[in-house]
Order: structure tokens, then C-alpha cells, then sequence
């Protein structure tokens, strides 16, 4: 069943009378209709009335009418206005700009601008490489997006994709003070694509892509990767890989597993899957089977493409073939990154002892967390209303920290698996168990633990 959080959350201004009981017949009429309350505030208060801010997490459009219509039914009591709180704190957008110079003067203008900038720009031309010394490029990562897999939304387009990437863009900055801006793009071309970002390259150090549909962001990434002097990261992929081999590593330290002896089965090859079963298999696993919408991905299946091939190539040491249920049989572990409800717990049960399950598909996992626990020792998914959720917020904030601290110019999979490990080791043995196996996104030893492990790895590459 589900429950009102701070997701959808209302204001509903109401006029009621003064009486004693007032304030008690406002808040029982929101519970009554399932609205959890979470302020109640009097802005005006006259000597027969007062006028009231009453605010409350609903499940939908349909369930905030009712608590309006609720309120509004009550004796004396008049609805004035209904404000939409996510909504509220979206007006004119979540970012802007500020100067980090002062412009009081001529004088400061003449050193800030021209003419004294040119001499700046001078520098720069004989010697490119000040850009990162003299201006925002040092510290500026952009977030690229087409629209065209936006959460669990699809393809909504570019300008729609902007209030995600403003988020991303407040998340590098709160969580690790990287300047990152959205640049949604306009075209879904791959060749497009890539032409416009090497364009406007010269002003960051380090491109994060973000919502770019499979297949097209492999291929996106890949081209970019080869073209560009800095480094190109995909959250969709390589941050999901990172959280979950670092959550990984924690569940099998709490089951007492060795990764080289387990079976991994990862549900969904698309931009998660392909990119976790890459990085799991830097750490040697003892197997993978992967499975998408067609079944188990094996060498003989038709119409593989080439992530597909790929994957074929590198996992499934037995070639088995079939269906995700039967993959699951004498499974160690569980990685979902596919679709909702696929199993429950009688697949759950012929997996091996102390099973592992990270059931990530959101909003709705691969299988309830309540049934997969029924069987399995460690369970988590993507969400925030259960223990161990996979969360990127975990790695991309760092992951970047460390590049642009290192100036580094690419990225590769040995800084991937450091910040894995670094997300990993913040779980010390004392708190380690199986509700906690990845740390809360709001501990501030994370982000920094994961800036200097990256850090220190792209200067032993350097
Ligand atoms: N941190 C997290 O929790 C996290 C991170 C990334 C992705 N996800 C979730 O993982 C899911 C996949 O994301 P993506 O970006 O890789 O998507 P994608 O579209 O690139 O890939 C989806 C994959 O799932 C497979 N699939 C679809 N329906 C299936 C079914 N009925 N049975 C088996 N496989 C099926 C597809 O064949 C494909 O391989 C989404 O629900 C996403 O929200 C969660």
C-alpha cells in the first residue's frame, strides 16, 4: 500500500473560525482522507477567524482534491488557494549564476573585463592549457542530455529533461562544489550529438552524461571518450556500477562470500546492466548470466548487437540459455536493472543460501522487497523508503571531485572500481549488516572519501 511522501506535497490555505476546536477539526479532516500532515501554520489571526497553511504529503492529483474538498466541507471553513510545494521550489528554475569577483569600480571592471582581460586571453592562446588555470573551466562539468530517457518518464524531450539536470547540477554542487550546468540538447542524432558537445568541450572539465537512451549512449560515450582531452562519464551506467559493486562487495562481506565463487544473475543489459556486468567483471566473479526482455543472453542467441555480443563473449561461462527464472537457480546474487515484478519468492527460494537481491528497477522493482526477503539475507533496491537503497548521488558528486582536482583527462575502470571501494570501506565492520550496506547519501565522509581514491588513481595513471 502505498504511502504519501514528500514528493507530492501540498499547502492548502484555509479561512476557518477561531474556536478552540478549529485546529483539531483541520487536521483530523486531512487525516481522515489519508494525508499525512506536516505543518500547520496560522498566518493571520482575527478575533472570529484565522487563516491557516495547512501542508501535507498526498499520493496524487485525485488525493489532494479530496483533502481540499474535506477541508472545504467543514462548518465555517473556506479553501482559499492550493499551492503544489515540488512545484514551489521549481518556480524560475533551482540554479543561477554568481560572479566570484567584485564589480565596484572602473578599476575592478578593467581587470575583470576589458581591457585587462585581454591580456588574459593572450595567455591562454600561447598556452591552452591556463584555460584550466584562469577560468571556470577548472571547475565546470556539464550535464549533457537529449531527453530521450528521462527517469522512468522515456523520451520527453530536452526542455522537459531540464528540471532533472538542474537537480543533478545542485547535487555536484552541494555534494562535492563542482560547478556543473545542464546543456539538454536539442537532437536525439548521435552524430549530432557528439558534434555539439566536442563544440562546446573548451569550457568544461569533464562531460557527465545523463538520460541518454541505450543503445545510442554507448556508442555516444565511446566516440567522446576517443575525441575529447577530459574525461566522460555516463551516471546511468558507470555511477549505477559503481554503487552496486560497492554495495556488492559490503553484502558479500556480510554473507561471507567470496565474489570469485559466486553466480551473479543481472536482469537488464541496457545502460545499468551492460555497464555493472563490465565493472563486476574487473573484480572476477565466478559467474554472470545476464538476462533481458528475450531471456538469457547467450553466443548462440539471434540478433545480438554489439553490447550484446559483448556480453555474450565475456559472461555465461556454460552458455546456458532460457529464462530468468531459470538462471536464478542456485544464483549467489541478484542484480536487477530491468523491470518491475518479474519474480517472487519461490524463485527467490532456489537461489543459493544467504542470497543476495538488489531489485533496482524503479519505481517498482523486479520484486517486492517484503517477498524477496522472505528468502534472501540481503536485500536492496533504488528506493528511498527502503534499507540500502543504490543511489548514484553515492558517486557522480566525488567521482568528479577527484577528477577535477587530478585534472585528469580521461576516465577508465581502475578509477570506477577506487570509488566503488572507497564507497565500500566507509561502511566500517562496526556498522556493516545486512540493512546497511552502503552508507546514507547525506554522510559527508562519502563524497571526499570518493574524491581522493579517484584523485589518487588518475595520478598513478598519470
Ligand atoms: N540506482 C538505481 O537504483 C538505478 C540506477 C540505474 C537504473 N535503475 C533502474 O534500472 C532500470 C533499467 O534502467 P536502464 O537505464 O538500464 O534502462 P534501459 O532501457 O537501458 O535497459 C532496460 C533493460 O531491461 C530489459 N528489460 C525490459 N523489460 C524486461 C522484462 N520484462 N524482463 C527482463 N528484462 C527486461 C531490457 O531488455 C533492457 O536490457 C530502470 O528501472 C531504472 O530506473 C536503477
Amino acid at each position: 500500500m502505498p504511502v504519501p511522501g514528500p514528493g507530492y506535497s501540498i499547502t492548502v490555505r484555509v479561512e476557518a473560525p477561531s474556536s478552540a476546536s478549529a485546529a483539531g477539526d483541520l487536521t483530523s479532516a486531512v487525516g481522515r482522507v489519508g494525508g499525512v500532515l506536516t505543518a500547520f501554520d496560522v498566518v493571520e489571526s482575527h478575533a472570529d477567524s484565522i487563516v491557516v497553511d495547512i501542508s501535507a504529503n498526498v499520493l496524487s492529483a485525485n488525493h489532494a482534491e479530496d483533502i481540499t474538498q474535506a477541508l472545504d466541507a467543514l462548518p465555517g471553513v473556506r479553501v482559499r488557494k492550493v499551492s503544489d510545494r515540488t512545484f514551489l521550489i521549481h518556480l524560475g528554475g533551482k540554479l543561477e549564476v554568481n560572479p566570484k569577483v567584485a564589480l565596484r569600480n572602473r578599476d575592478d571592471l578593467s581587470r575583470a573585463y576589458t581591457p585587462g582581460v585581454a591580456r588574459v586571453c593572450q595567455a591562454i592562446a600561447a598556452n591552452p592549457e591556463d584555460a584550466r588555470r584562469l577560468t571556470i573551466k577548472r571547475n565546470t562539468v556539464a550535464v549533457v542530455t537529449d531527453g530521450s530517457a528521462v527517469l522512468g518518464l522515456g523520451n520527453i524531450g530536452p526542455a522537459a529533461a531540464l528540471p532533472v539536470m538542474e537537480g543533478k547540477a545542485a547535487l555536484f554542487k552541494k555534494f562535492a562544489d563542482v560547478d556543473a550546468w545542464p546543456v539538454c540538447l536539442d537532437t536525439q542524432d548521435t552524430e549530432e550529438i557528439i558534434r555539439t558537445v566536442k563544440a562546446l568541450a573548451p569550457v568544461y572539465a569533464g562531460i557527465n552524461l545523463e538520460d541518454i537512451a541505450a543503445p545510442r549512449c554507448f556508442e555516444i560515450e565511446a566516440r567522446l571518450r576517443e575525441q575529447l582531452d577530459i574525461p566522460v562519464f555516463h551516471d546511468d551506467q558507470h555511477g549505477t556500477a559503481i554503487v552496486v559493486v560497492a554495495a556488492l562487495r559490503n553484502a558479500l562481506r556480510v554473507v561471507g562470500k567470496r565474489l570469485e565463487d559466486c553466480k551473479v544473475v543481472v536482469s537488464g543489459v541496457g545502460a545499468a546492466g551492460s555497464a555493472i556486468i563490465r565493472l563486476l567483471q574487473r573484480k572476477g566473479p565466478g559467474d554472470v548470466v545476464a538476462a533481458d526482455i528475450d531471456g538469457i543472453v547467450h553466443s548462440g542467441r539471434d540478433n545480438l548487437d554489439d553490447n550484446l555480443r559483448w556480453v555474450a563473449e565475456h559472461t555465461n561461462k556454460h552458455n546456458v540459455s532460457g529464462t530468468l527464472h531459470e538462471a536464478l537457480v542456485g544464483a549467489d546474487v541478484f542484480i536487477g536493472v530491468s523491470a518491475p515484478n518479474l519474480f517472487g519468492a519461490e524463485q527467490v527460494a532456489t537461489m543459493a543460501d544467504d542470497a543476495v537481491v538488489f531489485a533496482l528497477a524503479n519505481p517498482d522493482p523486479e520484486i517486492d522487497p517484503l517477498e524477496a526477503q522472505k528468502h534472501a539475507a540481503v536485500v536492496a533496491t533504488g528506493r528511498s523508503d527502503y534499507p540500502n537503497q543504490i543511489n548514484n548521488v553515492l558517486a557522480f558528486p566525488g567521482v568528479f571531485r577527484g577528477l577535477l582536482d587530478a585534472q585528469a583527462r580521461h576516465i577508465d575502470d581502475a578509477m570506477l572500481l577506487a570509488a566503488a571501494d572507497a564507497i565500500a570501506d566507509v561502511v566500517d565492520g562496526d556498522r556493516l549488516n545486512a540493512s546497511f550496506i552502503v552508507p546514507s547519501v547525506f554522510d559527508p565522509a562519502v563524497s571526499s572519501a570518493v574524491a581522493g581514491a579517484v584523485k589518487a588513481a588518475a595520478q598513478r595513471e598519470a
